[in-house]
């Protein structure tokens, strides 16, 4: 089939199948599950890839569901991947599909995302006999807090039961966009993301006496205050880090000095060796304010997500599919890098790919918010969108 005629059949598909992956979408905000906990998602996904003749694998982790499908002819090999899991949020809206477990919320998308990636396959299933290579799509669980993308990848998600991907793309649901828009950029697209914890012991005591108390309330204060000089005065202006200390807790009554105090906060950089600076500067901080006040500071942290870069080439066919599938005005090139972390990272770190936003719209709230809704009429683009990417990845890496 000519190109243009596949891109139209593949447009005629998706609207023929809108409807059922628009109650798809909704079937999936109303039953959110958390990280690690994607098991009726996974299951729905597993039902509904039952009857394409896409070969789902035995699951690499527990709740992933990775399917391939195989073209007509040879070629080069693609992998598509869409994120599964939901936040621990109580949702706030009123829509007739509002989750039914409290506490647990679709706020970042990611139903969306797995809608968008359903109906791709059904797609690209149709239209496999003009497919050359294979495509890969990964239903991956626990993108957030977990980054078990990177867990996936180190089990061979783009490797095992298939031919290696050639190429991976991901879309993210983004809502300062105008709704249907792709963006992307050349290289650095969003940051590393690590959190830390600081415990201070002091020495209880009573309000009224502080000599003979070592006050953690004051300790953490300090180390909070000096936490705010790290980016301010160690990383360089042209780059870009954040410290942020979210959680401070400490005492429960206005007559005692506490025994401890717990500070937690999150760290994000650009460029790889940003994170030596942060945390040597962190380190010298707790210890050196923790030995001026007398108590004892310990500094645990842990890095799940590493810079997501995306690679120019493809972030140069995504512009040109978005032109072609999705309209002359849906590209908007992302202008600097987000502060945001994204488990993509690792897909990206060992393939060539490229991660983009889908524009829901401007003035809707935004992703982790209890108000937040995926907007269903980006569904459509998001679809064109991964059909593009593959017809063009697959004519382009075999030539
Ligand atoms: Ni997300």
């Amino acid at each position: 089939m000519k190109k243009t005629a596949l891109k139209q059949r593949a447009a005629a598909i998706i609207d023929h199948i809108l409807p059922e992956i628009t109650a798809l979408r909704h079937n999936l905000h109303q039953h959110p599950e958390l990280a690690g906990e994607e098991f009726a998602t996974a299951e729905l996904v597993r039902n509904t890839l039952k009857f394409t003749d896409i070969e789902l694998l035995p699951p690499f982790l527990e709740t992933d569901v990775v399917g391939i499908l195989h073209g007509a002819k040879s070629g080069s090999n693609v992998a598509l991947r869409a994120d599964m899991d939901a936040l621990p949020l109580n949702e706030l809206t009123n829509l007739p599909y509002k989750s039914v477990f409290d506490g647990k919320m679709h706020a970042c998308g990611h139903d969306g995302h797995t809608a968008i990636l359903v109906g791709t396959a059904i797609v690209l299933n149709e239209l496999r006999e003009s497919l050359s290579g294979t495509v890969r799509f990964i239903f991956q669980p626990g993108e957030e807090e977990l980054a078990l993308g990177k867990k996936l990848v180190e089990a061979g998600v783009l490797k095992t039961g298939g031919p290696e991907a050639d190429a991976v793309f991901a879309l993210h649901a983004f809502n300062q966009l105008p709704v249907g828009t792709i963006s992307s950029r050349p290289g650095p697209m969003m940051a590393a993301a690590g959190f830390f914890r600081i415990r201070v012991v002091g020495r209880g005591g009573h309000g009224a006496r502080p000599e003979s108390a070592i006050d953690p309330i004051l300790t953490g204060s300090k180390i909070v205050e000096a936490l705010q000089s790290i980016v301010a005065r160690n990383v360089s202006p042209q780059d870009a880090a954040v410290v942020s200390v979210c959680r401070f807790e400490a005492g429960k009554n206005a007559n005692v000095i506490p025994e401890e105090a717990l500070i937690e906060g999150t760290i994000r950089f650009l460029k790889p060796e940003t994170e030596k600076i942060l945390l040597d500067a962190m380190q010298r901080i707790v210890k050196g304010i923790g030995t001026a006040m007398n108590a004892k500071c310990e500094l645990d942290y842990r890095m799940p997500y590493i810079p997501t870069i995306n690679h120019a080439d493809f972030v140069e066919m995504a512009r040109c599919v978005t032109h072609e599938y999705c309209g002359n005005d849906k590209w908007i090139e992302t202008p600097v890098p987000s502060m945001g972390g994204e488990d993509f990272s690792f897909y990206l770190r060992e393939y060539p790919g490229v991660f983009c936003r889908l524009g829901i719209g401007e003035d809707v709230p935004g992703i982790h918010h209890p108000q937040f809704d995926f907007n269903d009429e980006a569904l459509r683009n998001g679809m064109l969108f991964f059909v593009g990417m593959t017809l063009a990845a697959q004519l382009k890496i075999k030539n």
